[in-house]
């Protein structure tokens, strides 16, 4: 089932957003070389609650930290700890907030200090085939037609499109229908106005195929090479749509 939000809703769910925007805009200025991934969980987490919104990845399905750090070929759901930022790294940071009961989801790769070339294009194109697929958006239109637009983008960038995550509705829980998968699929669901969802493209420097580390949650690329991935949640409007974790 497909929730339809209220103005009601849409307004708190808009303040999530916000409170998830802010705290990646506060992790921004903190990422460089030497800082740990659990300094920077610390900090999400206080960020967050300051203004009065609650980590809901902390304890989501026994998930033991406030947000996902993923690093190089870590693709998504890196646990924080002691591992330290170095220069050249990527670095995925992925979390909800949760704000009166409503949810935002919200992705930024980072590049420390340089990369090459085909590092930084994989960030970069990563980030575009976010927003390729957000233009897809509009009442009428089918979610197949978004990972259409980022499958089509990334295979022209020669880039690998992970499969065995996608993106997802969102409310009062992180994971909703629809899935939102960032390849083509001949799904017949139908957007509307009113509905929300997380789209994030995860995207792979060389193959799409990816594993299961033995922590239970970090995916990692099978092959070593890098992934990136960018996520906003996104309302469907009248006309098209607002991204709720944006500017
Ligand atoms: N934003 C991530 C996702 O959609 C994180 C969910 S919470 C976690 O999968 F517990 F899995 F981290
Ligand atoms: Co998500």
């Amino acid at each position: 089932m497909i929730s339809i939000r209220s103005q009601r809703e849409i307004a708190l769910m808009r303040q999530a957003g916000h409170i998830n925007y802010l705290t990646h805009q506060e992790l921004k200025k903190h990422i460089k070389a030497g800082i740990t991934t659990g300094e920077l969980n610390d900090i999400a987490d206080k960020f967050m609650r300051k203004l009065g919104g609650k980590p809901s990845c902390l304890n989501y399905e026994g998930y033991p930290k406030s947000i996902c750090i993923s690093i190089n070929d870590e693709v998504v759901h890196g646990i924080p700890g002691n591992r330290k930022l170095k220069n050249g790294d990527i670095v995925s940071i992925d979390f909800c907030v949760e704000y009166k009961g409503y949810q935002s989801d919200a992705t930024i790769t980072h590049i420390v200090g340089s990369v090459s070339k085909e590092v930084e294009d994989l960030v970069i194109n990563t980030e575009k085939s976010l927003y390729i697929g957000i233009n897809e958006v509009k009442p009428g239109a089918k979610v197949s037609a978004i990972g259409k637009a980022i499958e089509d983008y990334a295979t022209k960038c020669g880039l690998g499109v992970v499969r065995e995550l996608v993106g997802h509705g969102l409310g009062t829980s992180i994971h909703e229908d629809p899935d939102v998968p960032n390849y083509y699929t001949n799904m017949p669901t139908v957007l509307k106005e009113g509905m929300v969802i997380a789209i994030e493209p995860m995207l792979t420097l060389g193959k799409r195929y990816v594993y299961l580390k033995d922590d239970n949650w970090t995916v990692a690329t099978d092959d070593g090479l890098p992934a990136a991935h960018f996520e906003h949640t996104v309302l469907v409007t009248k006309d098209g749509y607002e991204i709720l974790t944006g500017e």
